[in-house]
């Protein structure tokens, strides 16, 4: 067999601690590194991976490639905390060293079994440049913190019949005492699925076919990644990252999307009975998302934000993406909301609140872009109103709440540094009132995420302002009544 490599297939063992040194160093000073989102210290993250609340801390795994900003051998990297906002860095759990993984430790998820932590994965392997195929593999680590690889992988080789080498990104979750995997995949007329085994220790796995779904027409895609399992509050949720999906109306217009439907999930006969489905996120850059359960039980859900392969400006200190905050997630009527993490309190300092009417103009004090800021607009007599976000002489970020076309708008256009524009820079969504607006803003000098009405609808996006671009300020087109609080955040990471 020939074995096909590129430059980028190189694992971190194969570094010199000085090239190592350099790479940090390049990066190390990028005034666009987040203070407290999780991002590579260099090279590029994607996926969050393996999330876990597992003897008293949280674990966390990312995609990561060291050698610079391109999709090359991706590798396990770990972080551990314990309270889900100081994040210290491990080192890398995953490191591609065997033929079953030849190609990248590619992403999968965490579950507890018998007192252990099993971090399920999918080892890529390439033949050539499009020739590929993928191994399900296992590493266990024990309750020291200790990871190694399970050594009888891969514990399913290859792709059943029927599907390409595109099988990716394993789910694994328990129900009535089975276990059960669910893996993104793509059948051989380049149609994108899920595909799903079973196992009663975790080990040995069954193939059981395909997902099927009721209300739901699924025939879209040609791939889809990253599946995410969840039950919140009774309800189960699948959530995954289809690509190649087409617009519809205001929805789905990055270059990959993200898809939450809520419903019932019948294993048994292999089948998602759908009640109600949406896009995940109203943003630009979110994707790969993966759920999980916090220390207090509740659902708590990371994503990569960002997606494919775009031109960054941190590019040229050879580091790229970050995840999102953790967001909590709860079920209110048929939909998913989706709020900052409770935790995110503990990184605040320094507040400044204010209240008031006004008709105008009204400047938000704001010295730094790493903040959180909590407003309220009562519309009263304004039908167009919104925040504009990284102001100065230069560019701004706009946030509009437009009553009379229900909308609710952000544009990222007027920013100098355009990211994925070719993608457009404006995303629309809707909201269900606009009388009392509540939104809540996390901005960290390369991403802000926004919550609007406790979690109704969310936009992440990636923005890289200039170095003077700090300003906030409501705008309005007639009388509202506001109040805010702006907390600077503390550094997590
Ligand atoms: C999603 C994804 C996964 C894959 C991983 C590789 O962003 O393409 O399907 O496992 O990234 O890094």
């Amino acid at each position: 067999m020939i074995i096909y490599k590129e430059e980028k297939h190189r694992t971190i063992i194969e570094a010199t601690e000085a090239e190592l040194n350099e790479l940090k160093n390049k990066s190390i000073n990028d005034p666009w590194k987040p203070n407290y989102h999780i991002h590579p210290e260099f090279g590029l993250l994607n996926d969050p991976n393996g999330l876990a609340y597992y003897k008293g801390k949280y674990r966390l795994f990312h995609q990561w490639y060291p050698f610079g900003v391109t999709h090359g051998m991706k590798h396990w990297a770990q972080l551990e905390s314990e309270d889900l906002v100081n994040w210290k860095r491990v080192g890398v759990a995953l490191t591609p060293t065997e033929t079953y993984e030849s190609h990248g430790a590619y992403s999968g998820t965490a579950i507890e079994i018998d007192g252990k932590l099993y971090l399920y994965y999918t080892g890529n392997i390439k033949f050539g440049k499009e020739e590929r195929s993928a191994n399900q593999c296992l590493a266990i680590m024990d309750e020291d913190g200790k990871i190694e690889k399970y050594g009888n992988n891969p514990l399913i080789l290859g792709v059943p019949e029927g599907y390409t080498g595109h099988v990716r990104d394993p789910k694994v979750f328990k129900k009535d005492n089975n276990y059960y995997m669910i893996l993104g995949a793509q059948r051989l007329d380049e149609t994108g699925t899920f595909i799903m085994y079973k196992s009663i220790d975790g080990l040995e796995w069954t193939f059981l076919g395909e997902l099927s779904f009721e209300n739901f027409d699924n025939n879209f895609g040609y791939m889809w990644e990253c599946p995410d399992y969840i039950n919140i509050d009774g309800k189960d949720v699948l959530i995954f990252s289809p690509q190649g999906i087409e617009p519809v109306e205001n929805k789905y217009h990055n270059i990959f999307n993200v898809v939450y439907v809520i419903g019932k999930f019948d294993v048994e006969n292999l089948k998602f009975i759908v009640e109600s489905y949406d896009e995940f996120d109203a943003g630009f850059d979110f994707y790969a998302p993966q759920s999980f359960k916090g220390k207090m039980n509740q659902p708590l859900l990371f994503a990569w934000a960002g997606m494919g392969e775009f031109k960054a400006p941190t590019d040229d200190n050879l580091w790229a993406n970050c995840l999102t905050f953790p967001r909590e997630l709860s079920i209110k009527g048929d939909k998913l909301y989706q709020v900052p993490a409770k935790e995110l309190e503990l990184l605040r300092d320094n507040e400044v609140s204010n209240s008031g009417i006004a008709n105008e103009r009204i400047e938000i004090l704001s010295d730094n872009n790493c903040y959180e800021l909590d407003l309220t607009i009562d519309s009263l007599e304004a039908n167009k109103f919104g925040i504009e976000f990284l102001v100065s002489e230069e560019e701004k970020l706009t946030l509009t709440f437009n009553k009379d076309n229900k909308s609710v708008i952000l544009d990222r256009s007027n920013m100098v540094h355009q990211y994925a524009e070719e993608y457009g820079n404006v995303r629309e969504t809707t909201i269900k009132s606009f009388d009392k607006v509540n939104v809540k803003a996390l901005v960290d000098n390369s991403i802000i995420e926004i919550f609007i009405n406790n979690g109704e609808k969310a936009f992440t996006s990636r923005i890289f302002p200039l170095e003077n671009s700090k300003g906030v300020e409501i705008f309005t087109n007639s009388e509202i009544k506001y109040s805010y609080s702006r907390y600077s955040l503390k550094k997590g990471i």
